[in-house]
């Protein structure tokens, strides 16, 4: 691991950007490919390590999958193809592919083992391993199913209704794939709403899924057949951009095709809230999915307060956000975002003690953090953690720091956009 640094003497963020594939509807297209009858086709799949791990782990099961670049070919034989895999499956640091995966293999006729990285093993399963159980899963684990590695011994499952304790949108496509499985109807009870790509994308599949005031209702009724999946744009990804444009002297940037998918937009709330000038344009529905252009100019901005229902909509962008409010005038408040310390590391702990470290006046909190701005950040020496979202955040910052910023690496940005650099320096004049 070679420490790399980031040095930007007044710049200027200018051009497009097309960002990546959205990661959650990559994985959700290879799952539901797989597991339908025919030919799935998949346009700008996002070629991350996470997605590449779903695509690994129904090719152990027997799925003809063929690959190039970003186009997929998803060569599906129903649920009842997928054959026991001949060896444990490496699922490395991807969170969603192992929650969804304990779904489907709770119901499957043949017993699996998953392991992952050092991250992975240390994030909680119990969260899906016991709604699962209920349902009538066989597993074994760590403390008891908590942690990986996890074996799973298929079984007949029956249908339960279940109220989500944790906003996870990882918990209730574990429950609904495996009610695709399970005898009777299966009903997910949400009080907030998180992302609705897996229901989305079951609906265009052809199962029996409805929702109403009663929940989300899955039964193993429906046929699944493919159905070809166009991935908008990553908002997460394009997240990094929007922080940029807003905070970077002088600069303009549009990011193209970008889904605006309601349950994944907050952030744009919020840059809305804090005065960010943003503007939407070309928007139009492909595969359900809303996508549009955003455009996003440099201005002053004012503090705010993100909490309650908005959280699971902008979960993963509050690294950068913490950048963002670090130059907005006045005090930001994030609660009720406690879920981050369950992620690919606490991130709570890794955005505050990365922010202090470049000069920002940012406090931790048991559920979030406050912090006071506008600082000029001075530059300085950060972790990753080996986390993505925090590595991107970082550098970020450095096209805003005084001084260099120095990081311990930058490979994990490899997770969910490989094409960061690349990006990065288009726009970079
Ligand atoms: C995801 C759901 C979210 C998110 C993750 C992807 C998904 O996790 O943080 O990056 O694809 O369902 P939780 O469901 O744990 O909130």
């Amino acid at each position: 691991m070679s420490h790399v640094q980031f040095e930007c003497t007044s710049p200027r963020l200018e051009g497009e950007v097309i960002v990546p594939g959205d990661k959650s509807i990559s994985h959700r297209s290879i799952i539901f490919g797989s597991i339908s009858h025919g030919i799935t086709k998949v346009t700008n799949f996002l070629d991350g390590e996470d997605c590449l791990r779903t695509i690994d782990a129904f090719r152990e099961m027997g799925v003809q999958i063929e690959k190039e670049g970003n186009s997929v070919l998803v060569h599906g034989n129903g649920l009842e193809g997928l054959k026991k895999p001949a060896k444990t499956l490496d699922f490395g640091n991807s969170g969603t592919t192992t929650r969804l995966m304990l779904g489907l293999l709770s119901g499957l006729p043949f017993e699996t083992t998953i392991f992952g990285d050092s991250s992975l093993t240390k994030r909680p399963m119990d969260r899906v391993t016991a709604p699962l159980r209920e349902m009538g899963a066989v597993i074994e684990g760590e403390e008891g199913g908590k942690y990986l590695p996890i074996t799973v011994h298929g079984s007949a499952l029956k249908g339960i209704t279940y109220r989500l304790p944790v906003k996870s949108a990882q918990v209730k496509s574990a429950i609904l794939l495996a009610g695709l499985l399970a005898d009777g109807e299966t009903i997910v009870q949400e009080d907030t709403e998180t992302r609705n790509h897996t229901e989305v994308m079951l609906q265009a599949f052809g199962a029996d899924l409805k929702q109403n005031h009663e929940g989300i209702t899955i039964t193993n009724k429906g046929k699944l057949t493919a159905c070809d999946v166009e991935v908008p744009g990553d908002i997460s990804s394009a997240a990094f951009f929007l922080v940029a444009g807003a905070i970077v002297p002088g600069s303009t940037i549009t990011l193209k095709n970008v889904g605006l998918n309601e349950s994944r937009t907050g952030i744009l709330d919020v840059l809305e809230q804090m005065g960010a000038a943003i503007t939407i344009s070309n928007e139009r529905i492909t595969g359900g999915e809303k996508i549009g252009d955003l455009t996003i100019k440099h201005t002053a901005l004012k503090s705010t307060t993100i909490e309650g229902d908005v959280i699971p909509r902008l979960i993963d962008e509050i690294p950068i956000l913490a950048l963002l409010a670090t130059q907005a005038d006045g005090k930001t408040v994030i609660k009720d975002a406690e879920e981050l310390k369950v992620k690919e590391t606490d991130r709570i702990e890794a955005v505050c003690r990365n922010l202090q470290a470049l000069g920002a006046n940012i406090t931790p909190t048991e559920d979030g953090m406050i912090i006071e701005g506008p600082t000029k950040l001075t530059g300085g020496s950060i972790s990753s953690y080996m986390d993505h979202r925090i590595a991107m955040m970082g550098v970020i910052s450095a096209l805003i720091s005084e001084g260099a910023v120095e990081m311990d690496e930058k490979d994990s940005i490899n997770i969910s956009y490989p094409t960061f650099f690349d990006n990065l320096e288009e726009i970079l004049q």
